[in-house]
């Protein structure tokens, strides 16, 4: 499908001089441009329930107008001939095709990968002059759109209030180019942008995520409190005889922080955490009714049925000491280190030949491992619908 990758001939060039630094376009990314989805199928997905959709009218009933999916039929019908544009997330998780582009990524760490979202614009549409907090890279599935974009990271910038959208207040174009389709933006976090369609274009916008301390703190605080053992409270040091008795003394200040530090340092606790929280998704994928038995999936697997992996499905691992953790879609489990190889070729392929798992399958778990993934539909055979 892919004949070549700009990105990986150079990666270590970009990895140390672009990537979180700054924009770099490659023209030709993806020769012949990326035609996975129409505006009309995109229209389609935004129709249906649980699909995270937004529609942007520059000159709605109000500026900037944004309205989220799912929609109705007879929205489209509705519309101006110009500058309104739909935007669908999570589209690799939806679409196969569209889930195989993340392997074009693949330098990049599976856990910092957010997700790709795909664009329809008619003429003059766009989303506005905006910051994302993340990096991203914005390909021209098909037609055209001029970018315009900043020379620097901005941080809090002044928006236009009062808007559904966060519309940058002043704006200045650094640099401005015309992506022609296949062309490729890489724009890092906080480089003002602004994507005008010239003429109905479609992009695809491969998006990272980049946890913030509050969303960590609020998240790990939350997995601690399912755990009521070992709940650990202050005490008193000799308490001084004469004292205001209003005041909170510096030595006392310090030993209720010292406490709530030594909480966030629980080694133990944030390995048990910290993977479900970075593998999280954005929707969830149904866990099926009818479990797989292991005798059924090892009979499969030595037919020589492939296995692959459900469109979009986060998995990442990470080994402390002589544990290896394995992060599915939000659960962590611990498993025997000798899965090691196993696991990481799950994080790397999208789908599996029957032989290399079975090279695995006299290691301790191996089975129950793949059970749990296929009874929690995040892997499934190939050759299944
Ligand atoms: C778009 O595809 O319309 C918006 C992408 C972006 O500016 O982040
Ligand atoms: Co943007």
């Amino acid at each position: 499908m892919f004949d070549r990758s700009v990105l990986a001939d150079h990666q270590s060039d970009f990895l140390s001089r672009f990537w979180q630094k700054k924009p770099l376009l490659i023209r030709n990314a993806f020769p012949g441009g990326l035609d996975y989805v129409s505006g009309d199928e995109l229209a389609g997905l935004a129709s249906q329930e649980g699909i995270e959709s937004r529609l942007v009218i520059e000159h709605g009933p109000k500026a900037w107008e944004t309205r989220h999916g799912p929609f109705e039929e007879d929205v489209w019908g509705s519309l101006p001939t110009q500058k309104w544009s739909i935007l669908v997330q999570a589209v690799d998780r939806l679409l196969p095709e569209v889930s195989l582009l993340r392997d074009r990524f693949r330098f990049l760490p599976n856990w910092r990968v957010d997700d790709i979202m795909i664009s329809y614009a008619v003429d003059q549409g766009g989303v506005g002059p905006h910051t994302d907090n993340y990096d991203v890279f914005l390909i021209q599935g098909q037609g055209r759109r001029r970018w315009e974009i900043g020379d620097r990271a901005l941080v809090n910038p002044e928006l236009e209030p009062g808007l559904d959208m966060k519309i940058l207040k002043h704006f200045e174009a650094a640099e401005s180019f015309v992506l022609e389709p296949g062309d490729m933006l890489y724009l890092p976090p906080g480089f003002a942008h602004n994507g005008v369609a010239q003429g109905e274009s479609v992009t695809y916008s491969v998006g990272f995520r980049a946890p913030h301390q509050k969303e960590m703190l609020q998240s790990f605080v939350q997995f601690c409190s399912q755990f009521d053992e070992g709940e650990i409270f202050y005490t008193d040091q000799t308490l001084p005889e004469t004292r205001e008795p209003g005041l909170i003394l510096p030595g006392e200040l310090q030993r209720l922080r010292e406490l709530m530090l030594a909480g966030l340092q629980d080694e133990k606790l944030f390995m048990r955490w910290i993977g479900g929280f970075l593998t999280e998704p954005r929707s969830f994928h149904e866990a099926r009714d009818k479990k797989v038995s292991e005798k059924t999936l090892r009979a499969g697997l030595k037919k020589g049925r492939a296995v692959q992996r459900a469109e979009g499905a986060r998995l990442a691992f990470y080994t402390v000491g002589e544990k290896l953790h394995f992060a599915a879609e939000g659960e962590c489990f611990v498993l025997d280190p000798s899965l090691t190889e196993l696991v990481a070729l799950l994080c790397r392929e999208q789908s599996y030949r029957a032989e290399d798992l079975l090279a695995h399958s006299e290691k301790l778990g191996f089975a129950e491992l793949l059970c749990h993934l296929w009874n929690q539909s995040y892997v499934r055979w190939s050759d299944e619908e």
